[in-house]
């Protein structure tokens, strides 16, 4: 067989991620490899974790990168915090808050919900009644519904969950890094998220962060965590231990292409990016209503990254977004789940928020329609 070189075309990523990388990201990519126990690695690693906290706007000291995804992220919160028999409250309001009560069902929990309709934010009130009804050990929320471009106020439901002496257990994979999240000033135990998304580097890690309380609840487990490999009594000591010792074989490439996303965001600083991500959303938004696309999120909870739409009147969807990928190169996100073939998503996250990329897809949409 005579596979070809690898040869992608050009594509402009404004879907629900990934998003574009920075060519320094690219560069860092492409470092030469060491070993990952190499003191130098060690270093990389350590100021990994610092960006981890920055980023997070948190202090505390189990702050890492799980080598997986944002779902194994998800999982390593999950699985870790919840032990066969404990009660749970996930409330959903989009997609990604249905994963979450199935792999805390898996984990042997006793899930109770709180549901929202698609498209609007959970409501605190909904959150307290349920809390008058059951013990969870836990709470979990998503602060940026990817399915349906909801932000989700956090601080009330924080306080209402820390009444009850819960867990307070955050998905901020959409968000990071493009909005304003506090893990400290927020009393969030547990967040974990992605890569591909607002820190524009390649999909496939997940950093995640674990209060003081959290880690009280971890250390008196009774039972063994039922994933070997996200169990964090034995991932911590490669991330966090005095000494470290051997767990799994690092993604080192990937490590040097997060570093570099990080040292990005570091240099633009965080307030700087959160008002980018709004300006460059508020610029997408006139431009999309002057051609008769309409939110499905009320103003007041659109997340600027993600940007949730109805077409026009009669348009229909699909032969648009392929037109769009196929002859312009640019990628937008279709609907997903109930929202499937009824809206688009459009991303502005990390490198690709940018007024061009606006101006560009504008352009494209117009000469389209
Ligand atoms: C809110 C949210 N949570 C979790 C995930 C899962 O992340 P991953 O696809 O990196 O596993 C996603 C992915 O889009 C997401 O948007």
């Amino acid at each position: 067989m005579n596979y070809s070189e690898l040869n992608t075309s050009p594509r402009i990523l404004m879907g629900p991620g990934p998003s574009d990388m920075h060519p320094r990201v690219y560069k860092a990519l492409s470092t030469q490899m060491i070993g990952h126990l190499d003191p130098e690695f060690v270093s990389i690693m350590d100021e990994v974790k610092e960006m981890v906290q920055a980023t997070f706007q948190t202090k505390n000291n189990l702050s890492f990168v799980v080598s997986a995804p944002g779902s194994a992220g998800m999982e390593t919160c999950l699985v870790n915090l919840i032990e066969p028999g404990d009660e749970v409250l996930i409330c959903q309001h989009g997609v990604f808050g249905g994963r979450m009560a199935d792999i805390a069902k898996r984990a042997g929990a006793t899930v109770h919900m709180v549901q929202q309709e698609w498209g609007k934010p959970i409501d605190p009130q909904d959150v307290k009644a349920a809390l008058e009804n059951c013990d969870p050990k836990l709470v979990a929320i998503v602060h940026a519904e990817t399915s349906t471009g909801v932000l989700q106020p956090l601080e009330e439901i924080s306080k209402l969950v820390h009444d009850k002496e819960a867990l307070f257990v955050v998905d901020a994979v959409t968000s990071y890094c493009g909005i304003d999240l506090r893990v400290d000033d927020w009393g969030i135990d547990a967040i974990y998220t992605g890569t591909q998304k607002c820190l524009s580097a390649p999909p496939g890690l997940s950093p995640v962060s674990f209060s003081e309380r959290a880690v009280e609840v971890l250390d008196a487990r009774t039972t063994p965590v039922q994933s070997w490999f996200l169990d964090l009594s034995l991932v911590k000591n490669y991330w966090a231990g005095a000494k470290r010792a051997y767990h799994h074989t690092a993604p080192i490439s990937q490590i040097y292409g997060i570093r570099e996303a990080y040292r990005l965001v570091l240099e633009e600083g965080l307030e700087a990016r959160f008002k980018r991500h709004q300006e460059t959303h508020e610029h997408l938004r006139d431009g999309l209503e002057a051609l008769g696309f309409s939110y499905l999120v009320d103003k007041e909870y659109r997340l600027p990254m993600l940007n949730a739409v109805y077409l026009p009147e009669g348009v229909e969807e699909l032969p648009i977004r392929k037109k769009l990928l196929n002859e312009y190169n640019i990628e937008v996100g279709g609907g997903l789940g109930a929202f499937a073939g009824k809206l688009w998503r459009i991303g502005l996250m990390g490198h690709s928020c940018d007024k061009n990329h606006v101006n560009m897809l504008l352009s494209a949409i117009k000469e389209i329609l």
